[in-house]
C-alpha cells in the first residue's frame, strides 16, 4: 500500500506535504490525521524548513472526513469516540499554529473537513475548477471540529449560510468569502503556489512565526490598553532581536539579509 502522506523538502526550505489517498479523494481517516499531525509538528521543529505547502494527489484536494472511519467511530465507546475527535482538532491546530507559513494548493473538491484544512492554512490558492462545500448537515452531522478555523476564515455570516445549506460553491465564491486568496487556471496551481512561497522566503523566519502569533492574538483583542501594551512589546522585542537588527541593517546597507543569502 502506498503511503497516505508524502513530504518533500527542497534546497530552499519549501516543504511540500502531499495527501496521497486519491482513490477516496484524499478523505482523511485516523491514520492520515495522525500522519498530518506528526508531519506538521516535525516541520515546525525543523530549522531547515521555511515554508510548507499542503497539496494533494489526484482529482480532489480532500473529500473531508473519511465516512467509513466516521461510521466505524460511531460504534466505539463514547470516550474512544471523543478522544478520536480530539485527534482531528489537534491536527488542525498543528497546521493553524505551525510557526512556518502554510499554503494550501487546492484542486478539485474540498468538502467538509477539506474546507477545514484550507481554512487552517495561512494562505490558499485554488484552481478555477475547485469546488467547496460544508456538506456535514446533509450527512446528519455538523462541521464541529473545523468550525473555529472556518469561522475565522469566512466569518459568522457566511458560515451561517454555507454550514446550514451544505450547498457547494465554486472557486470564485471561495475567493469572495476569503476562504482562498487567489484563483488560477488548474495548470498554474503549482507555479502560483511556488510564487507565494518565494515571497515568504524573503521574510525573516522568526518574524514569520511571530507574525502568525500576532495575527492570532490581536485578532481576538478589543482596542485599548491591553492590546497597545501587547503590540508595543512585540515590536520592541522584534526590533531588538538579532533577526530584526539584521533585516533593518541589511536594508540600510543595501544588501540582502542573511536568510536570503543562499
Ligand atoms: N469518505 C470516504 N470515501 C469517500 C469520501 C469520503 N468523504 N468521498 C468520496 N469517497 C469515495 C467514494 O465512496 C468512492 O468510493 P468507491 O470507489 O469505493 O465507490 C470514491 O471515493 C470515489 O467517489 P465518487 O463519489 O465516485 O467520485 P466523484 O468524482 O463522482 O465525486 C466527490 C467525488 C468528492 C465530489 C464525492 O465523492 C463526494 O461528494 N464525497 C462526499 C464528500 C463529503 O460530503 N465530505 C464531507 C465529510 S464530513
Amino acid at each position: 500500500m502506498s503511503e497516505p502522506l508524502r513530504i518533500d523538502t527542497d534546497s530552499r526550505g519549501i516543504a511540500t506535504v502531499t495527501m496521497n489517498r486519491p482513490a477516496v479523494h484524499n478523505a482523511f481517516d485516523d491514520a492520515l490525521i495522525g500522519e498530518l499531525d506528526r508531519a506538521f509538528r516535525a516541520l515546525a521543529a525543523d530549522d531547515a524548513v521555511r515554508v510548507v505547502v499542503l497539496a494533494s494527489e489526484g482529482k480532489s484536494f480532500s473529500a473531508g472526513a473519511d465516512l467509513n472511519w466516521m461510521k466505524r467511530m460511531a460504534g466505539y465507546s463514547d470516550a474512544e469516540n471523543y478522544a478520536d475527535a480530539l485527534g482531528l482538532a489537534r491536527m488542525l491546530d498543528a497546521i493553524d499554529c505551525c510557526p512556518k507559513p502554510v499554503i494550501a494548493a487546492v484542486q478539485g473538491a474540498a468538502l467538509g473537513g477539506g474546507v477545514g484544512l484550507v481554512a487552517a492554512c495561512d494562505i490558499a490558492v485554488a484552481a478555477e475548477e475547485a469546488k467547496f462545500g460544508l456538506t456535514e448537515v446533509r450527512l446528519g452531522i455538523i462541521p464541529a471540529v473545523i468550525s473555529p478555523h472556518v469561522i475565522a476564515a469566512i466569518g459568522r455570516r457566511a458560515s451561517r449560510r454555507y454550514m446550514l445549506t451544505g450547498e457547494r460553491f465554486g472557486a470564485a465564491e471561495a475567493l469572495r468569502l476569503g476562504l482562498v486568496h487567489e484563483v488560477v487556471a488548474g495548470a498554474e496551481l503549482g507555479a502560483a503556489t511556488q510564487g507565494i512561497a518565494e515571497h515568504l522566503l524573503k521574510a525573516g523566519p522568526e518574524a514569520l512565526a511571530a507574525c502568525k502569533t500576532l495575527i492570532r492574538t490581536v485578532g481576538d483583542m478589543p482596542l485599548g490598553e491591553e492590546v497597545a501594551a501587547y503590540t508595543a512589546r512585540q515590536i520592541a522585542d522584534r526590533r531588538a532581536s538579532d533577526e530584526g537588527r539584521e533585516g533593518i541593517g541589511a536594508f540600510l546597507e543595501k544588501r540582502k539579509p542573511r536568510w536570503m543569502a543562499q
